[in-house]
């Protein structure tokens, strides 16, 4: 499938017609994607649709076996190690820290600029984690050890900020933190979440994948109403 490069002038991220095969499963399937800057976009689907295939194809993890990606219209070939100098930051599925490290330690990892120590320190109070800043995540509670996972990912002041289900395992009170938080990121935001009322709340645009496949793209009000959308749901819950 050919990719049609976007002009130059044409700023953020964009995916096109990006296919990614594991043997005989199809895991994303022609998926385009326009990430202007500033905007939040969710990525939603029933497991295994391919959400976070396509959070490794952005960073690098897996390589497509069709499709091209640009940044700023130019072409993009992420590479994992380079992704933090490219300003894009990414939190894991679930809590992914270094447990021999402390939460500030782990902090300074995400850091890049040439005042590690304060970007840290500030990623920390932005995500009231600072008071654990000794600790080692292992002893610290699940949304604590969540809210550290965004402090890194922050550290890097990001211009794209990539988050893997932030939702998983919190309660309300934290997700309505977290809803804070990503509105007032100031920076472009990928989101991929199951919690349907945080990702209708947050975002101004969603992609809907099913089996690798994009079945819609559009706001939440759009999305809420789309019948393929609940019509995969429904499959996966059946
Ligand atoms: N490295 C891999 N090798 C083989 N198959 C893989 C690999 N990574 C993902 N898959 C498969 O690709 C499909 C998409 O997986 P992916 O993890 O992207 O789904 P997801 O939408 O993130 O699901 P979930 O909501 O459960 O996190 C699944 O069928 C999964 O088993
Ligand atoms: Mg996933």
């Amino acid at each position: 499938m050919s990719a049609e490069p976007l002009p130059d002038d044409d700023q953020g991220l964009a995916l096109h017609h990006i296919t990614v095969r594991f043997g005989g499963l199809l895991a994303l399937d022609d998926v385009s994607l326009r990430v202007a800057p500033g905007r939040i976009v969710g990525i939603i689907g029933p497991n295994g649709a391919g959400k976070t295939t396509l959070f490794n194809v952005i960073c690098g993890f897996v390589g497509p076996q069709s499709g091209a990606l640009t940044l700023d219209g130019k072409a993009f070939r992420p590479k994992p190690h380079h992704l933090t100098r490219r300003g894009i930051a990414r939190t894991l599925q679930g809590v992914g820290q270094f447990s021999g490290m402390t939460v500030l330690e782990n902090v300074l990892v995400g850091a890049r600029s040439r005042k590690p120590e304060a970007d840290a320190w500030a990623a920390l109070e932005r995500c009231g984690v600072a008071e654990h800043a000794g600790a080692l995540p292992g002893s610290l509670p699940y949304a604590k050890r969540k809210r550290v996972e965004l402090a890194r990912a922050l550290a890097a002041k990001p211009r794209i900020l990539m988050l893997d289900e932030p939702a998983g395992g919190l309660d309300a009170d934290e997700i309505r933190w977290l809803a804070e938080l990503i509105q007032g990121a100031q920076t472009t935001v990928l989101l991929v979440e199951h919690h349907m009322e945080l990702v209708m709340s947050v975002c101004d645009e969603i992609l809907v994948l099913d089996f690798g496949k994009p079945i819609a793209l559009g706001t939440p009000g759009e999305i809420r109403t789309n019948d393929k959308v609940a019509e995969a749901y429904l499959g996966a819950a059946a």
